[in-house]
C-alpha cells in the first residue's frame, strides 16, 4: 500500500472507527505528499517542529489560490466575507487578538470567569442525567450519550460565556455543521471548501451581529461584552473582527467537546477496571489524568487540514516542503508515535508523561483548554458516579463524516436507572 493510499483509506468513512493502524502505515514516512498537493506529516517530532516554525503559516491569504476561494461573496450576492478569526492568522496579527479575548476570558486575567461557570456545569450535567430516567429511576433505561447529554452540555456552557442565547440553538447549528464540513477533506478540493467556510462564518456573522444589535448598547458579564467594552491598551477589535472571532468560539466551544466527552464514555465503557476507578471517586486527580490521556488516545482532533501553508522551503525529514504548500498536522497520529511515547495504544491514565498533541501547539494552542477540561471531567465523573450499570449497545458505534473532528454520532448506552 503507498502513503497516498494510505491517507484516501483515513479519508474514507469505512475506517472512521479505528484509524490508528492506518496511521501506523503513514508514520513510516513521516512526511509524505498526497494527491492533492498537500504534505501530510505524521510523526510526533516533526509535528511538534512545525506547530513551533514561523515558515508553517495558518493564514491562507499566502495562497492565492485559496484566498480568492475564501470568499463569502457567491454569484447568489450571500453576505460579504468578515476577516479570519485569529485560528487563520499569524502573529503579530494573531497574538494581538488572542490577548484581546484572553483578557475576557480566563487565567491569568479573568480567573473567576471560568471558575463561576464550574457550579453552572454541575447543575446542567445533574439535570441532564435525571432526564435520563424521567420520575422513576429504575427499570432499564437506552440513552443515547450524544444527543440526550454529550451535545447539550457544551452548547448550553458555550451559550453562556457568549451571552447567546441558549434557545437560539436551531438557528446557529446548521452554520456550525457547515463551518465543521468545511474542514472535511473528504466532502471536496480545498478551494471550494475555503469558500463554503468563509460562507458558513459570514452566516455566523451576521446571526451574532443581529444579537449585539437586539442588546441596543446593554452590556452583561459575558464574554461578548466584554469585547465591545474594549479596555486596557491594546487597539480594541473591529466590529467584524468581534463577529469573526464570535463565530469561531461559538464553533470551538461545542463542536469539540461533544466528541471528547463521548470518546470518553465510549473508552470507559470499553475499559471497566477505569470506569469503576472513577465511579469509586477516592482518587481526587484520576479525572483529570482521564481526560489527559483522552486527548491523546482518542482526541476530537485528528489532523490539522484547514489553512497551514509554508512560507519558504522547509526541510524535514530528509523531505522538502516547496514554499506555498498546504501541509496536514495529523495530531491524533503524533500523540501515538512509539518513539515518543511507550506503549501508544494502551489506554493508561496512569502514564507518567503525557505531552500528548490533543490541543494542538504553539501560539495556536487551544485557547478553550481552560474551560474544556473541566466540562470534560465533571461530564465524565458525574457519569461514572450515577449510571447503574452503564452497557454499551453498539460497537463500535456510528461515526460522523469527519475524519478531522472525528467522534461517534450516537452512543446507545442501556442502564439500570440512576443514583
Ligand atoms: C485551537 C482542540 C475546546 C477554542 C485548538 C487547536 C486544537 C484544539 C487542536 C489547535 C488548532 C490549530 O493549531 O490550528 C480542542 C479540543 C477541545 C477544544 C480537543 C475540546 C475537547 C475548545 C473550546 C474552545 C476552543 C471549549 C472555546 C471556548 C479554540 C480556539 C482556538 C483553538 C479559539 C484557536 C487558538 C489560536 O489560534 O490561537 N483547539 N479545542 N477550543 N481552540 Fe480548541
Amino acid at each position: 500500500m503507498n502513503q497516498t493510499s494510505i491517507w484516501q483509506q483515513i479519508l474514507d468513512h469505512s475506517h472512521r472507527a479505528d484509524p490508528y493502524p492506518l496511521y501506523a502505515e503513514l508514520r513510516k514516512t513521516p512526511v509524505v505528499r498526497v494527491e492533492d498537493g498537500s504534505y501530510v506529516v505524521s510523526t510526533y517530532r516533526e509535528i511538534v517542529a512545525l506547530l513551533h516554525d514561523p515558515r508553517l503559516s495558518s493564514d491562507i491569504r499566502n495562497l492565492p489560490e485559496l484566498a480568492a476561494g475564501a470568499s463569502a461573496q457567491g454569484p447568489d450576492e450571500g453576505p460579504a466575507t468578515l476577516p479570519p478569526s485569529f485560528i487563520l492568522t499569524d502573529a503579530p496579527e494573531h497574538d494581538r487578538l488572542r490577548r484581546l479575548l484572553t483578557r475576557n476570558f480566563g487565567p491569568p486575567h479573568r480567573p473567576d470567569r471560568i471558575d463561576s461557570m464550574i457550579p453552572h456545569m454541575f447543575e446542567i450535567v445533574t439535570s441532564e442525567i435525571d432526564g435520563f430516567v424521567g420520575k422513576d429511576r429504575s427499570g432499564t433505561t437506552r440513552v443515547d450519550i450524544v444527543d440526550d447529554f454529550a451535545y447539550p452540555f457544551p452548547v448550553t456552557v458555550i451559550c453562556q460565556l457568549l451571552g447567546v442565547p441558549r434557545q437560539d440553538e436551531p438557528r446557529f447549528q446548521a452554520m456550525s455543521d457547515a463551518v465543521v464540513r468545511a474542514g472535511d477533506p473528504s466532502t471536496g478540493g480545498i478551494v471550494e471548501r475555503q469558500h463554503r467556510r468563509a460562507k458558513a462564518v459570514a452566516d455566523l456573522g451576521q446571526y451574532f451581529a443581529q444579537l449585539l444589535d437586539a442588546r441596543h448598547g446593554r452590556h452583561g458579564d459575558d464574554l461578548l461584552s466584554g469585547l465591545l467594552s474594549g479596555d486596557g491598551d491594546e487597539t480594541p477589535m473591529s466590529p467584524d473582527e468581534i463577529l469573526s472571532n464570535a463565530a469561531l468560539l461559538l464553533v470551538a466551544g461545542h463542536e469539540t467537546t461533544v466528541n471528547l466527552v463521548t470518546n470518553g464514555m465510549l473508552t470507559l465503557l470499553r475499559h471497566p477496571e477505569v470506569l469503576d476507578r472513577l465511579r469509586r471517586g477516592d482518587e481526587p486527580d484520576l479525572a483529570a489524568r482521564v481526560v489527559e490521556e483522552l486527548l491523546r488516545y482518542e482526541p476530537p482532533v485528528q489532523f490539522l487540514s484547514n489553512s497551514r501553508n509554508t512560507l519558504d522551503d522547509i526541510e524535514i525529514a530528509g523531505t522538502t516542503i516547496p514554499e506555498g504548500s498546504p501541509v496536514v498536522l495529523v495530531l491524533a497520529s503524533g500523540s501515538r508515535d512509539p518513539d515518543f511515547v511507550p506503549d501508544p495504544d494502551r489506554f493508561d491514565p496512569d502514564r507518567e508523561h503525557n505531552e500528548h498533541l490533543g490541543f494542538g501547539g504553539g501560539i495556536h494552542y487551544c485557547f478553550g483548554a481552560p474551560l474544556a477540561r473541566p466540562e470534560t471531567q465533571i461530564a465524565l465523573s458525574e457519569l461514572a458516579h450515577r449510571l447503574k450499570n452503564p452497557r454499551l449497545v453498539v460497537d463500535p458505534p456510528p461515526y460522523r463524516a469527519s475524519p478531522s473532528l472525528r467522534g461517534p454520532r450516537h452512543l446507545l448506552v442501556d442502564l439500570d436507572g440512576v443514583n
